[in-house]
């Protein structure tokens, strides 16, 4: 049997992930695909088959349709999330879940209620490093973790989105949130996992450093975010985000009782285990997807495994939250100029 999926949003992370990745799976048929621009949808039904829609709510109305990808602009996510639970549909949905908490919590007690499954699209967790990486802090060989530092800056999302110079990413009334919503969001679901630890304190301070439109003026919402966190067991730590770095940076590093543990911070090796007593093990265990260089995130395959062996999502819709709630105590902290205190 194939799941029949449908894909809302033809945009750049449903052409350079989803389709190929949906493509790729041999559980998988893809149904329907819908963007507001219909001309977006036609074309990519024309590389992958399926029905195009220009109105989200026509095609997740399609009986057949077992799942449905959401990767629209952030401030759509909820409702069409939502839509879908209560249509019947397990749903797939980017990152960030949604643009405010009421909205989150909200989609998750769809979910529970249709008795279907909802899945955060968080794919660091995925990548080959930050894998090792956790079954090494698992393993107890460094000792514990003390403090930790992850960064996650490109050059902005006018060299990414599929509206190049004019995106929706710049605009505070489409996007929602800002880099923090787009980076930010990613890095505190790795550091939540990886350490199996939540945070509880953050302060920030954020700003519009760089970024202006496509008609010169400052963008509406923050390019650039420096966040500090303590983590409930103690942990401390900073989460930088830019959409002004010339360079992708997408490093995380974890400073242990034992060592150095640095994931992505390398050119070569993307895995460094530095213990304190010994010479650093150098690991070569695969790349994580770049905005220049997509290479397989394995999101797809998670949540269809779900599918197929009916067991909830590993990504959940609480991940997205407490990613969410993270990610608004720093805007809170901006605001007040104070330390805010998480959940
Ligand atoms: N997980 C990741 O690493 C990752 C990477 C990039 C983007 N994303 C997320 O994916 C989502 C989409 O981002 P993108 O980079 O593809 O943006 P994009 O601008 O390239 O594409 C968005 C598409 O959504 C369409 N759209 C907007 N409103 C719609 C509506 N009401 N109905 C149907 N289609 C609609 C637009 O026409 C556009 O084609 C965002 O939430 C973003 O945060 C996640």
């Amino acid at each position: 049997m194939k799941y029949q999926f449908g894909v809302i949003g033809a945009g750049s992370i449903a052409r350079k992930r989803h389709l190929p990745e949906l493509l790729d799976n041999p559980h998988v048929k893809i149904a329907a695909i819908c963007d507001a621009n219909l001309s977006r949808a036609k074309e990519m039904t024309s590389l992958y088959g399926g029905k195009a829609f220009s109105d989200y709510r026509d095609l997740i109305a399609l009986k057949k349709l077992d799942a449905v990808i959401v990767c629209a602009t952030n401030t759509t996510h909820a409702e069409m999330t939502i839509a879908a639970l209560e249509a019947g549909k397990h749903v797939l949905c980017e990152k960030p879940m949604a643009t405010t908490l009421a909205d989150a919590r909200a989609m998750i007690e769809t979910a529970e209620r249709c008795g279907k499954f909802l899945m955060i699209a968080h794919n660091q967790r995925l990548a080959p490093a930050c894998v090792k990486a956790r079954e090494i802090l698992r393993s107890g060989k460094l000792g514990k973790v003390l403090t930790f530092q992850t960064v996650f800056g490109h050059p902005g999302c006018e060299y990414w989105a599929i509206d190049a110079g004019r995106t929706w990413f710049f605009n505070k009334q489409v996007a929602g949130l800002g880099v923090m919503g787009d980076l930010g969001i990613h890095k505190i679901d790795l550091v939540r996992w990886m350490l199996e630890d939540e945070f509880c304190e953050a302060a920030a301070m954020a700003g519009t450093l760089g970024k202006v439109d496509a008609d010169g003026n400052q963008i509406s919402v923050e390019d650039n975010a420096l966040c500090l966190f303590k983590t409930r067991k103690g942990v401390i730590g900073t989460v930088t985000v830019s959409w002004t770095y010339q360079k992708e940076d997408n490093s995380t590093i974890f400073y242990c009782e034992k060592g150095v543990l640095r994931i992505y911070a390398h050119p070569e090796y993307q895995l460094i285990v530095d213990y304190s007593d010994t010479e650093g093990e150098y690991h070569k265990v695969g790349e994580i997807p770049t905005n220049v260089k997509q290479v397989k995130s394995g999101i797809v395959d998670l949540f269809v495994d779900s599918l197929m062996n009916n067991k909830p999502p590993e990504i959940t819709g609480e991940d997205g939250y407490k990613a969410l709630e993270a990610v608004m105590a720093c805007f809170e902290a901006v605001a007040s100029k104070r330390v805010v205190s998480i959940g």
